[in-house]
């Protein structure tokens, strides 16, 4: 049991501050694997494991410029640099365990690395929770924009892929095929025009829950969730969450530990040099009178 102090870069076990941003944990033979954004010298994708979500070791930069690549689908860009030979961007990484392949699939958000225009998804994958993955290229689903994502896997073990299509003004949910290496049908395009970002689903006595960010670019905005009976059934309309910043801070993922609903967020240093400066945060989700409200706290203990 440890406590962590929220808004600030936490460390890791050897005290080397954790890079793991816009991320996403999984849980997997007695470890929670936590995956998310590096932006150190080649790296994109860092990947720490715990058992008790406090205490986090550093296991291996899973995605970098020089990974692996092999197509998987036709007509998917494989490219982890641009042709000015710089970092490609590779943002808000999600991974999923299939229990069919025995892979684990990462999901992620594609740009080119001078701006925002490709609007892709990435894919990669392995068979280690930790080992070197696989890139296996960026396409539009079904000729969509997708920019901020997440992925979500169901009880029944159907995922699904959400993420922010028409320059972010909609935000699609995709169910994934078998092998959750490509959408299989678009399920929904939810709340057309309210410009929803950095999404985050939860399933918690029987309902769903998805938390999104308004989209201000780096900045904190308002907080806002809906709910539906099934990923596939109907959602609510928006309604607010925390306060006018998220208590200052976006979504990156949602988990269930022993009863309690955990908000993990990334409290954003800004671009450049201010972004290696980026916290975490992690606030309790409350179910209340059918609905869901964040508990603001300093600190958590986990
Ligand atoms: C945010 C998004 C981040 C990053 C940032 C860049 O809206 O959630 O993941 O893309 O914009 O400005």
């Amino acid at each position: 049991m440890g406590v962590l102090k929220n808004g600030e870069l936490w460390n890791d076990v050897s005290g080397a501050p954790l890079h793991a941003h816009g991320g996403y944990i999984i849980f997997y033979e007695g470890y929670y694997y936590w995956y998310g954004e590096d932006r150190r010298e080649n790296f994109y994708v860092s990947c720490y494991r715990s058992r008790n979500l406090s205490d986090w070791e550093f296991r291996n930069h899973v995605l970098t410029t020089g990974s692996g690549m092999e197509e998987y689908r036709v007509r998917t860009k494989l490219r982890l640099q641009n042709e000015d030979g710089k970092k490609v961007n590779l943002e808000r990484p999600k991974v999923l365990y299939n229990e069919k392949t025995k892979k684990f699939v990462m999901w992620m958000h594609f740009e080119n690395g001078k701006d925002y225009h490709d609007a892709a998804v990435g894919i990669a994958s392995c068979d280690a929770p930790d080992g070197d993955f696989t890139y296996h290229g960026h396409f539009n689903p079904y000729g969509y924009m997708s920019r901020d994502c997440t992925l979500f896997k169901d009880d029944d073990g159907a995922a699904y892929f959400i993420s922010a299509a028409r320059d972010n003004a909609d935000l699609h949910v995709y169910r994934l095929t078998d092998d959750y290496m490509n959408v299989d049908a678009l399920v929904h395009k939810l709340w057309q025009g309210e410009y929803r970002e950095a999404p985050a689903v939860v399933k918690t006595n029987g309902k769903y829950y998805m938390l999104t960010s308004f989209c201000t670019g780096w900045a904190p905005n308002q907080g806002k969730y809906a709910v539906a009976d099934s990923m596939e059934g109907k959602w609510s309309m928006l309604k607010e969450i925390g306060d006018g910043t998220t208590y200052l801070s976006q979504p990156a993922f949602i988990l269930e530990v022993n009863g309690r609903i955990l908000y993990f967020g990334d409290r954003w240093g800004g671009d450049g040099e201010k972004y290696f400066e980026s916290g975490y945060v992690v606030y309790p989700l409350v179910e209340k009178e059918g609905g869901l409200s964040m508990e603001y706290v300093e600190e958590i203990e986990i």
